[in-house]
């Protein structure tokens, strides 16, 4: 029976469905290369949507199983597994000549993915003349140039912001004029940095796969992921790049040009802040980084090498060698912080396997002052990490499939970081396949 009360309280508390499904979000602690990508195909069978919102194919994300190995750069990691609707969402940036080139070869596996996938009409497309101006800006910036991945980020979310991009929703009408206005704009800023391409073949390339492009389905994305929602379905979104290296927050200028971080999950996808629920926040049991820009803890010795080799630190899209260092407690409480992180994820655990000792920085010495607190700059030549050195677990971590399994050592090191973080550690990765996954 209702009262008028119960009324009242129906009316300030609304029994609407709209709130009740959130969306999970999964992104990278670090530099990027935290292994979003495993994680991702691993938890996919939990969910019916998986969404990137943001980045471009500066991501490489790698996946292994059966025996094979995919490294996926536009398309979100969700793909292989069955019944999963894919979103590449408005936050994204799209190379059509790179998108049809990973999603033919998607499809010569028998991945259906023209059923599976659909494409924000409101995602911005990268032009070739974008990553002609990327060189052409890291040319120009010399000595401190960023180390891009040459792809036409920075350029294309420029366009975005300064409001003379080009959208995948734009295909449906005019394209070509709008398409010209914009390369013609880029052929000028290009003739004024001294340089004269000639992109006649590169722009064909570009407009074949613009015609690819078309035979996907189209999508208002924030209607379609807020009716998934309001359908009782459980999003997944999937982040690309890291922390620090998120516009705003990252280690600037020596950044991508998004938000990398929960936050971008929201302008993204066009999901209103209130529904965003857990928060798995990933990281390497140490720590890489490509390209250039500060990193505390970078290791220049042998040690750095060994990781380098044993952890196979080279750019799943550049090849590019990963500078290697310690974990950097300093810089991953600042991530979970900002990403507001409610589970932890550790990858690549039984990379240390062969280690007597790891390091882990608990702190900066900043000019002589210990600092606890991530601070505006870390390019201070004066800074210092501060290391709090731990036993080595010295076994084989990689056939392990239960908690229960793993030796004390690698528990305590585990318990260690949970109190430093006050976060708890909810998945293990002990080796890139699937199935080296360990839940607690
Ligand atoms: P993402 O960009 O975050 O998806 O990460 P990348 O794919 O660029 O880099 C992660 C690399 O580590 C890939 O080569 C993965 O196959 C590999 N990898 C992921 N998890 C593990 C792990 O637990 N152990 C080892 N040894 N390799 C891993
Ligand atoms: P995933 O998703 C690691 C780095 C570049 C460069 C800086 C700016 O695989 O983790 P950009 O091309 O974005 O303008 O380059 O950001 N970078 C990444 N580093 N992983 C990535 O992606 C990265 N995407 C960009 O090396 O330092
Ligand atoms: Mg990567």
């Amino acid at each position: 029976m209702h009262t008028s009360n119960d009324n009242t309280i129906e009316y300030i508390f609304p029994r609407n469905k709209s709130v009740s499904m959130k969306v999970d979000v999964l992104l990278g602690l670090q530099w990027g290369d935290e292994g979003k990508g495993k994680v991702v195909d691993v938890l996919t069978p939990a969910y019916d949507v998986v969404a990137r919102f943001q980045g471009g194919p500066n991501a490489g994300h790698t996946l292994e199983f059966d025996g094979h190995k995919y490294v996926l750069r536009s398309i979100p990691s969700g793909i292989f597994q069955e019944n999963t609707v894919n979103l590449i969402g408005n936050g994204v940036v799209l190379d059509p000549v790179l998108f049809m080139e990973e999603a033919q070869a998607l499809e010569a596996s028998g991945v259906d993915i023209k059923h599976k996938l659909k494409i924000a009409k409101k995602a911005h497309l990268i032009l070739p003349t974008h990553r002609l101006l990327d060189a052409a800006n890291e040319k120009a910036k010399g000595g401190s140039k960023i180390g891009t991945t040459g792809k036409g980020i920075g350029p294309t979310y420029t366009d975005k912001v300064s409001r003379n991009g080009l959208r995948i929703g734009d295909l449906e009408s005019n394209f070509e004029a709008k398409y010209e206005k914009a390369r013609n704009r880029h052929l000028d800023m290009l003739r004024s940095m001294g340089e004269n391409p000639d992109i006649t073949e590169l722009e064909a390339k570009w407009l074949k796969a613009i015609d690819y492009l078309k035979e996907f389905e189209l999508v208002d994305c924030e209607h379609a992921i807020n009716h998934a929602l309001d359908n009782g379905k459980k999003v997944l979104c999937e982040g690309a790049q890291g922390t620090m290296l998120d516009v705003d927050f990252g280690s600037y200028p020596f950044v991508t040009s998004s938000n990398t971080i929960t936050a971008g999950a929201c302008t993204g996808l066009g999901i209103a802040p209130r529904r965003i629920g857990d928060v798995y926040g990933i990281f390497k049991a140490y720590c890489t980084r490509v390209g250039a820009g500060p990193f505390p803890t970078e290791l220049f010795d042998e040690t750095g090498k060994k990781i380098r080799d044993i952890g196979h630190e080279y750019g799943a899209v550049t090849g590019r060698e990963r500078r290697c260092g310690w974990i950097d407690l300093v810089a991953l409480k600042y991530a979970i912080m900002l990403n507001g992180v409610t589970k932890l994820i550790m990858m690549k655990s039984d990379v240390l396997d062969g280690f007597d000792e790891i390091k882990a920085c608990v702190a900066y010495k900043i000019n002589g002052e210990e600092v606890r607190e991530f601070p505006f700059s870390i390019e201070e030549e004066s800074l210092e990490p501060v290391y709090v050195t731990l036993p080595g677990w010295k076994e084989d971590l990689s056939k392990a499939s239960t908690y229960d399994e793993l030796p004390k050592t690698f528990k305590d090191y585990i318990a260690f970081l949970e109190k430093e973080l006050q976060t708890p550690i909810v998945i293990l990765s002990v080796g890139p396949d699937r199935t080296q996954t360990i839940v607690r």
